[in-house]
């Protein structure tokens, strides 16, 4: 089973880093293929709390190596102070390797993202304002900056001119600001160039040498399906492909090689920054979920916003990723309410959908249908089989299941490496 896609299957901090940890210890490569330092993962091992934002949560992991894909977007200052926060813990980052191919986000990218989300006023997507749109925008322009370049003063230095040009005449006429040194950002990325260039590798050729090899390769999303920027809640969506495509292109590994791909679903659902979202609360059942399940952001500390689950949601993660596998995570949230609703369809202008409509329009109109199931009051966050769940948890997880349209292979029921229930593994 060498190729394992895991990726979010809603809005995003589904426990993705969790996950990805508990499988570390068993592979050979963690890659991380799309996104950015947008990302936060929290990974909970013994008494200690990490929070990942660029570095793949495999990092953890002795015996395994993290790489960060050309489709990633790298800050190089991020990138530097997590690696030495993680060497101040004791954590071995030797190994990490990254796409010569990657883009760098530069200042004038972070600095174009809050400006432009200033811009936009109430129309914003709420961003993480980390630049990470900008730098897709300029890589899909082919102005971007590549971590090789930094090796080339004269082509950076042409570069990060050409992506100036156009940039400073918006930021000086447009948004009022002043104009950006090229020169200036050409001495801040050179400053990174030797601290970073031992990491620097041809990561395509070496992932596809060890799946050859027969070597186990997982491949960690950030972000999640919803937030796609083709199949996600568009125009409210991050700049990547979160989706399974996303880690063929994010990695340069084709169809073909991929076994196994495993959607991380909520029990109930979140989401960070504007846009539709059909099943969420506003009421003290919402406030419930997000002090219960401790819903703040790890990258920006905003309070993530929170509903039920939702079945079609699910259902379409399966379709658009050829999900084999479900890995739910935070049952244990769900502990102490009577009853818990389901959304198992939408009604859009008076009609029944069962599926998630494409048109935009309609998703904002779309009104949850909920099914009541039956809640448990017992503590789970100790159950290590399903056997030992209470029988409401299991008719719940059964039910969801059914609905989603995979298998739920793993269950979470607590934030820790131990606080997971496996019923299929993911490995074999
Ligand atoms: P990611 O972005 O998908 O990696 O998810 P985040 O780390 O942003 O958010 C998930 C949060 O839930 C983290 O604080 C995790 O430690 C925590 N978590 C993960 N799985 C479980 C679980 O099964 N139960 C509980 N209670 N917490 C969990
Ligand atoms: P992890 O990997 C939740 C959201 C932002 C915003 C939109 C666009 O921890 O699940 P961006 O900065 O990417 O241009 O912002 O996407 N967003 C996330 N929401 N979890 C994330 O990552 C996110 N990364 C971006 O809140 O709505
Ligand atoms: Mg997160």
């Amino acid at each position: 089973m060498p190729a394992l896609v895991l990726l979010g299957a809603q809005w995003g901090d589904e426990g993705k880093g969790k996950a990805t940890d508990l499988l570390g210890g068993s592979v050979d490569y963690v890659v991380r293929y799309q996104g950015g330092n947008n990302a936060g993962h929290t990974v909970v091992v013994g008494d200690q709390k990490y929070a990942l934002h660029l570095l793949p949560s495999g990092i953890l992991s002795p015996g395994c190596t993290p790489v960060i894909g050309n489709g990633v977007v790298v800050d190089p200052a991020v990138l530097l102070s997590e690696l030495s926060g993680l060497n101040e813990r004791g954590v071995d980052t030797s190994k990490l390797l990254l796409s010569g191919n990657a883009h760098l986000i530069t200042s004038y990218h972070t600095t174009l993202d809050k400006v432009t989300e200033r811009f936009l006023g109430k129309r914003k997507i709420g961003t993480t304002g980390r630049g990470i749109g900008p730098t897709y925008a300029d890589k899909i322009n082919r102005v971007g900056i590549r971590v090789q370049d930094l090796y080339d003063e004269s082509i950076l230095t042409q570069k990060v001119e050409a992506a100036l040009d156009v940039k400073n005449q918006l930021l000086t006429k447009l948004y009022n600001r002043r104009a950006i040194e090229a020169q200036q950002v050409v001495e801040e990325l050179l400053g990174y160039a030797d601290q970073i260039k031992g990491y620097v590798a041809d990561t395509t050729l070496i992932l596809n040498k060890a799946l050859d090899d027969d070597k186990v390769v997982l491949f960690e999303g950030g972000q999640g399906t919803l937030l796609d920027i083709d199949h996600g809640t568009y125009p409210f969506v991050t700049s990547s492909n979160p989706t399974a495509g996303g880690a063929c292109t994010g990695a340069g590994v084709g169809p073909t090689k991929i076994n196994r791909v495993i959607g991380i679903l909520k029990a109930y659902t979140t989401r960070v920054g504007a846009g539709p979202f059909p099943t969420e609360l506003f009421d003290k059942d919402g406030e419930a979920l997000r002090t219960i399940g401790g819903e703040r952001g790890v990258t920006t500390g905003r309070d993530r916003r929170c509903g039920w689950f939702d079945a079609v949601i699910a259902r379409y993660a399966t379709r658009v990723n050829g999900l084999t596998d479900f890995f739910l995570t935070k049952l244990d949230v769900l502990t102490g309410w009577e009853q818990i609703p389901v959304c198992v369809a939408y009604e859009i202008d008076g009609k029944r959908v069962e599926e998630l409509p494409y048109s935009q329009t309609d998703f904002h109109h779309a009104k949850p249908v909920y099914e009541m199931l039956p809640g448990w009051s017992e503590d789970i966050t100790k159950a290590k089989t399903f056997a030992d769940l209470p029988k409401n948890a299991q008719a719940y997880v059964k039910a969801l299941e059914e609905m989603s349209g995979a298998p739920i292979s793993a269950i979470g029921v607590g934030p820790g490496r131990d606080e997971t229930i496996e019923i299929n593994s993911f490995l074999s």
